[in-house]
């Protein structure tokens, strides 16, 4: 027995120790009764043994005691090192966040205090030191966010535990004190507790406002080239209108100077050769021959410079109309060409404005020509299909069609100046124009409004 020290006062002594704190201590005693029971494991004694005891009972709990300190110092041991692991999971992490290139904030509690920032949130917001910000209210430390339905929006992630993402969003800041308007992707995720309970939301965000300008820049500079550009054509349309319109006033008046000068000089010629052919005749055969071939000459040239004339403006097109006009013209054109053309004009067909009739004729003209120039065909076929609404022209070759210019069936085939031209004149009176062409022959449709006259075109 120890002189000064009782079995209280030791266990006191070996708790007290850190060295010793953990040993399991049996109080053996021979204060018997529960009192004494108590007081000892109410010093911290492991076990409480009142004499007499066998050895064996003392060797057993003892033995227990000891497997039992073992298991609970190893448990403390893993306890200790799953701790340490979590601080540097957590540490980690906090890096991370903090490095992060995108702005990241915790918040906690519904109203929302911001309990984790990273530099690059204190950039985005516009803020000088996290002290500003760390430890109070979204609504605190961003009162400009008012009204932006933002702190609506929070709230609704706190309370329905549903993420939130937003793309390319409007927000305004008052960064460094200035008030200015920046685009944001950003996303709100609720972060929840062991039991699954939202306690906080994890904001992460990223600015996107050089992105969103330039791209609004680009789109206001796309609708700016697109205005010019239908400005630019509709100018186009106005002048290659003038254009045609002035070609069609040249060829008739070229017409007209051909047939009434020229015609009427050669006319005129033709009058004095003929009693200059009769004297010659008189005063020699061989003047009389070569006068009589003058006048045979006069003669073809005045045919020629008839059928030019009438080429270049049939006067049929202005006195008998459409119908009469294209038949002189098919016939004249078979005679030359040898391609046999089936003529099927409405017998509706009235009288339409000079315009219309002027683009028909023009365009049966070209259509005609280039099968004789390029389908090798020896058929084609006119149809005029007309009613009170529109006047339908089909002119149909059995030729070899025409050829795309290259293998890629998405480029358009190489058009001359025909095709655009009887493009351009379908568009001045708001009609339709296309081509089907195949290996079995090409056809030119034009559908035109009945009774169109662009104004520009107008008498
Ligand atoms: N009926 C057709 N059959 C086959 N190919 C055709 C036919 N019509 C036009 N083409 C093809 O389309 C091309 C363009 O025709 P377009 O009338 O525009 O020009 P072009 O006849 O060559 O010259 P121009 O400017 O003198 O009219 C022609 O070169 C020809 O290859
Ligand atoms: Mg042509």
């Amino acid at each position: 027995m120890m002189p000064n020290l009782d079995g209280f006062g030791l266990l006191n002594e070996l708790r007290s120790d850190l060295r010793t704190k953990t040993v399991p201590v049996i109080l053996l005693s021979a204060r018997a009764g529960e009192d004494s029971r108590v007081e000892g494991i109410e010093q911290f004694a492991d076990d409480y043994l009142v004499k007499p005891f066998t050895a064996r009972e003392l060797l057993v709990r003892v033995s227990t005691h000891l497997k039992m300190a073992k298991v609970r110092s190893e448990a403390a041991e893993l306890e200790r090192r799953l701790r340490a692991h979590a601080d540097l999971e957590r540490n980690r992490l906090r890096e991370s966040f903090t490095l992060a290139p995108a702005a990241m904030a915790l918040l906690s509690g519904p109203d929302h205090r911001v309990t984790f920032l990273n530099s690059a949130f204190l950039a985005l917001t516009g803020r000088q030191t996290t002290t500003q910000v760390l430890g109070k209210t979204v609504r605190e430390s961003f009162p400009e966010l008012e009204g932006q339905g933002l702190n609506e929006l929070l709230n609704q992630v706190y309370q329905t535990g549903e993420p939130f993402v937003a793309k390319q969003r409007e927000v305004r800041l008052r960064r460094k004190g200035q008030d200015e308007t920046v685009y944001a992707s950003f996303s709100c995720h609720p972060m929840r507790d062991v039991d699954g309970n939202v306690e906080g939301i994890l904001v992460h965000a990223v600015e996107v406002t050089a992105e969103v300008l330039a791209r609004t820049t680009l789109e206001t500079r796309v609708k700016e080239r697109t205005a010019e550009l239908s400005e630019a054509e509709e100018r186009l349309r106005i002048l290659s209108g003038r254009l045609l319109r002035a070609q069609d006033d040249e060829r008739r008046r070229l017409a007209r100077e051909l047939h009434d000068s020229a015609g009427q000089m050669l006319a005129a010629l033709k009058m004095n050769l003929v009693p200059l052919e009769e004297g010659a005749a008189q005063q020699s055969p061989r003047l009389g021959q070569l006068a009589a071939n003058g006048i045979e000459l006069v003669d073809d040239l005045s045919k020629e410079l008839r059928t030019m004339s009438y080429l270049l403006h049939p006067p049929l097109l202005d006195e008998a109309g459409l119908p009469s006009a294209l038949r002189w013209y098919v016939e004249g054109f078979s005679e030359r060409s040898g391609i046999q053309v089936t003529l099927a004009v409405d017998p509706q067909l009235a009288r339409l404005s000079r315009e219309v009739e002027t683009t028909i004729f023009r365009i049966v003209q070209e259509s005609l020509t280039n099968i004789h120039r390029h389908s090798g065909s020896k058929e084609a076929e006119l149809r005029i299909v007309h009613d009170a609404l529109q006047t339908r022209v089909e002119i149909e070759d059995r030729g070899r069609g025409m050829m795309p210019n290259t293998s890629n069936e998405e480029r358009p085939m190489r058009v001359g100046v025909g095709i655009q031209g009887m493009q351009e004149r379908v568009r001045q009176l708001g009609g339709e124009f296309k081509i089907q062409s195949g290996k079995d022959g090409t056809t030119v449709i034009v559908v035109l409004p009945t009774g169109a006259a662009t104004p520009q075109l107008a008498d």
